[in-house]
């Protein structure tokens, strides 16, 4: 036996498990990287081998190393191997589920641990498609939705204290579009102390693997949209969710399957080709960010700028030293001359272009009011401060010169 086989395994870090974790080139005859399996359905070595797989499909047993492949809507090769790699992005995981996009991943969640006639809670504003779901899909089918203001930690306490029936507990963190940051360890300790023991539930989308651990202050699930920095070419559609309990994961892992929501084998590759640059991409992007926000932050255009480099807020600002390890790429300016202004801004830019999503590694700009927000009432919008002066930004990793340079003749209309 060699001797590296006789050696107790070593401890490795997030980058190198990405890397060097998950994948059997003796699975793949011998590629250096993983190859795509594109098959729908597995061969069995045997009818106990498939009876077998079947009874761990139906949790009716844990799985073994050996335990065979069924059918790709349950599994395949490239989301297994994916699921291995995005389970080490995260201190305290032990597994992941991925799906065909970031509102896939939530709908599962809350079609999984949530039932109707009992309450979830969530933060508040929040992504305009999760705004959506809870709205037109889950309210009308009697789940209760309470919705808490992000970065209220005394009020939300209070709120998981006094919910009774209470399944989860949604945090957008920092929220879109407004970059509120909610203090997901007072969330657990509230979560912790009710009797129903709700999950509670972060949306990492905003900070990423590099800014942001949310397991480590206790949440039991992370949920992303892979679209956004995951991807990070603004090439494919995406969403992952990583848990501190394998149980938990399994059970998404079973609603994928009735909902066959998996994520397919070629954007599995894809992504999985992606991860090991996210966070130098994600810390240049942020890098970029901070020179420019510095940069513009007085510039009379401005009304307000959001962005977690420039908190003022003391309360807003023990929570981001707590919780997050860098500020991230996305930030938010009200503007002056309200939507006018903010159109005029939108239209006088040249290399930064107006479009919804984030998280590329192109610049991108958009005004959530009319677009990824628009469904909310006006009056609704204003009380959540998604006011018609507001745009949202998302650095990429252009030269920051040049990003500047744009930004700053864009605000002079
Ligand atoms: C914070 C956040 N969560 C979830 C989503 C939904 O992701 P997807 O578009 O991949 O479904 C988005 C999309 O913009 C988002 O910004």
């Amino acid at each position: 036996m060699p001797k590296k086989d006789k050696l107790p395994p070593y401890v490795i870090h997030p980058s190198t498990a990405l890397i060097s974790k998950g994948f059997d080139p003796s699975l793949s005859v011998g590629s250096a990287r993983p190859a795509v399996f594109r098959s729908s359905t597995y061969v069995f070595s045997s009818p106990e081998k498939a009876k077998e797989a079947f009874e761990v499909a139906l949790g009716k047993r844990e799985p073994s190393p050996d335990t065979e492949l069924i059918y790709a809507r349950l599994s395949h090769p490239n989301a297994e191997i994916l699921e291995t790699h995005l389970t080490a992005l995260e201190p305290e995981a032990k597994a992941s589920a991925v799906f065909n996009s970031g509102m896939a991943a939530i709908s599962t969640i809350f079609f999984t641990f949530c039932k109707p006639q009992r309450n979830f809670i969530y933060t508040n504003p929040i992504y305009g498609g999760t705004h959506h779901l809870i709205s037109e899909l889950l309210t009308p089918m009697q789940y209760t939705g309470h919705p808490v203001m992000a970065g209220q930690t005394e009020k939300l306490q209070d709120v998981i204290y006094k919910t009774k029936n209470l399944d989860l507990i949604f945090i957008e963190t920092p929220s879109n579009p407004t970059l509120t940051i909610t203090d997901i360890e007072a969330a657990v300790e509230a979560a912790q102390s009710h009797p129903d023991k709700p999950l509670v539930v972060v949306d990492n989308t905003f900070m990423g693997p590099t800014f942001q651990h949310p397991l480590e202050f206790g949440a039991d699930l992370v949920v992303y949209s892979a679209t956004k920095f995951l991807g990070g070419f603004s090439d494919l559609l995406g969403g992952v969710i990583i848990g501190r309990s394998q149980k938990h994961i399994q059970q998404l892992q079973g609603t994928r399957a009735i909902m066959g929501n998996i994520l397919q084998p070629d954007e599995c590759w894809i992504l999985d080709t992606r991860l090991p640059m996210v966070e130098i991409r994600m810390r240049s992007e942020s890098q970029n960010t901070k020179l420019i926000v510095e940069q513009i932050k007085k510039h009379p255009n401005i009304i307000e700028l959001y962005h977690p480099s420039l908190i003022k807020d003391e309360k807003q600002k023990k929570i981001y030293q707590k919780q997050c390890n860098g500020s991230g790429s996305i930030f938010s300016m009200r503007l002056q001359g309200g939507q006018k202004g903010a159109f005029e801004f939108l239209r006088n830019l040249r290399i930064i272009k107006n479009a919804v999503s984030l998280g590329g590694m192109e610049s991108l700009c958009c005004h959530p009011a009319t677009t990824t927000h628009s469904e909310i009432s006006p009056e609704r919008l204003f009380e959540l401060g998604i006011t018609d002066d507001l745009v949202r930004l998302s650095i990429g990793i252009e030269d920051h010169r040049d990003l500047l340079q744009d930004i700053e003749q864009a605000l002079d209309y």
